[in-house]
């Protein structure tokens, strides 16, 4: 079922805050670029898909801000897209959205302030209604790589919070589940932020569909224990070559799919395959604060002073993935030449 992660009200931004899930299921509005940025990078506002539609209306508050202060309107705009490509690096959604919106600037030349609004606010409502209908279409592809009783094992949250609609990874089930079959979901709590546990449990709960949380460290055991059908992630970035970044912890997910002969399935919109990356060595990781570990649970996790990495994205290589699911269909073995003619 979607929920209404991100909605276009009063000329402002409102968003699930994500980070008070699932203890309380509350609001923001951002009414300035800088509520926007705020959100992304403290994940109020997080997955790919829905990180990028919040890009872009965060260009249109950005335009409203230039008119509302009476300012340069293409510098104060250029300068907002700036400061919104610096809040997360490896989601390549957030940077597609910024360039569509560079490009209705660039289009709009000569006209006033206002019509430029409201140019921004059609593109934005435009990504908006496309990731919406591109969701179901990669449900309904990939809902047909499921049997009539699966069990499917996921990471961190590709649904419909992270989207405009139903999700990437989750479309999948939930379309399954609107086609009458039955779907059970093995749902890793994803360390160190707790998207797994938090949101995907949170979001399948709220639409009845039997889930399942475990420990990250569970994986292996699961899969070789409770007839696990596939494994279904979402995507941050995927390269030419059909490499995919995501959450930390899917790389080994897909070793562990891998070692269990068990199918790793990515889906993910067009938007997330990145054509200018040739593979995933070249895609940016995301590191973030050491305090989401060491005080990771609300209290002190781990010595005062210790060293810590944190990158919040991992790649995992094309030869570990069975097969890429997007609005366009489903792709197997050589995902580049699948990406050539889809981008054709
Ligand atoms: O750090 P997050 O919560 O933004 O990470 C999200 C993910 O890794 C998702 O799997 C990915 O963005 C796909 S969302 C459809």
């Amino acid at each position: 079922m979607p929920v209404p992660t991100l909605t276009w009200e009063n000329d402002a931004l409102r968003l699930i805050d994500q980070t008070s899930l699932p203890e309380a299921y509350q609001f923001i509005v951002c009414r300035d670029v800088k509520a926007v940025a705020e959100a992304i990078v403290n994940l109020r506002v997080r997955g790919a898909p829905a990180i990028g539609v919040a890009a872009a209306y965060g260009v249109v508050i950005a335009a409203q801000e230039a008119i509302a202060q009476n300012a340069d309107f293409d510098a104060h705009v250029a300068k907002s897209i700036q400061k919104l490509a610096q809040t997360r690096p490896t989601a390549v959604n957030l940077f597609w959205a910024l360039e569509r919106q560079e490009e209705v600037v660039a289009e709009a030349a000569g006209r006033s302030p206002a019509e430029k609004r409201d140019l921004l606010l059609k593109e934005a409502q435009e990504i908006f209604e496309d990731d919406k209908r591109i969701c179901r279409q990669i449900g309904r592809h990939g809902a047909e790589l499921l049997s009539s009783r699966s069990t499917v094992l996921t990471h961190c949250n590709a649904g419909g919070l992270a989207t405009a609609d139903y999700g990437t990874a989750l479309a999948v089930v939930y379309a399954a589940v609107e086609a009458g079959k039955q779907v059970a979901v093995y749902a890793d709590e994803t360390r160190p932020l707790l998207q797994g546990s938090r949101l995907t449990a949170w979001e399948l709960n709220q639409s009845g569909v039997d889930v399942t949380v475990i420990c990250d460290s569970m994986a292996a055991a699961v899969l070789r224990d409770k007839n696990i059908d596939s494994v279904v992630v979402g995507a941050d970035r995927i390269a030419k070559n059909g490499d995919v970044a995501n959450k930390i912890g899917t790389y080994g997910l897909a070793l562990l799919a891998h070692a269990h002969q068990v199918p790793f399935y990515v889906a993910a919109p067009l938007s997330t395959i990145d054509m200018k990356r040739a593979s995933g060595v070249q895609i940016p990781i995301e590191e973030r604060a050491t305090e989401e570990i060491t005080r990771g649970m609300g209290r002190q996790t781990a010595p005062n002073g210790i060293q810590v990495y944190n990158p919040a994205f991992d790649v995992t290589p094309n030869h570990l993935v069975t097969a890429i699911i997007t609005e366009k269909g489903v792709a197997k073995g050589n995902y580049a030449e699948a990406f050539a003619r889809w981008f054709e």
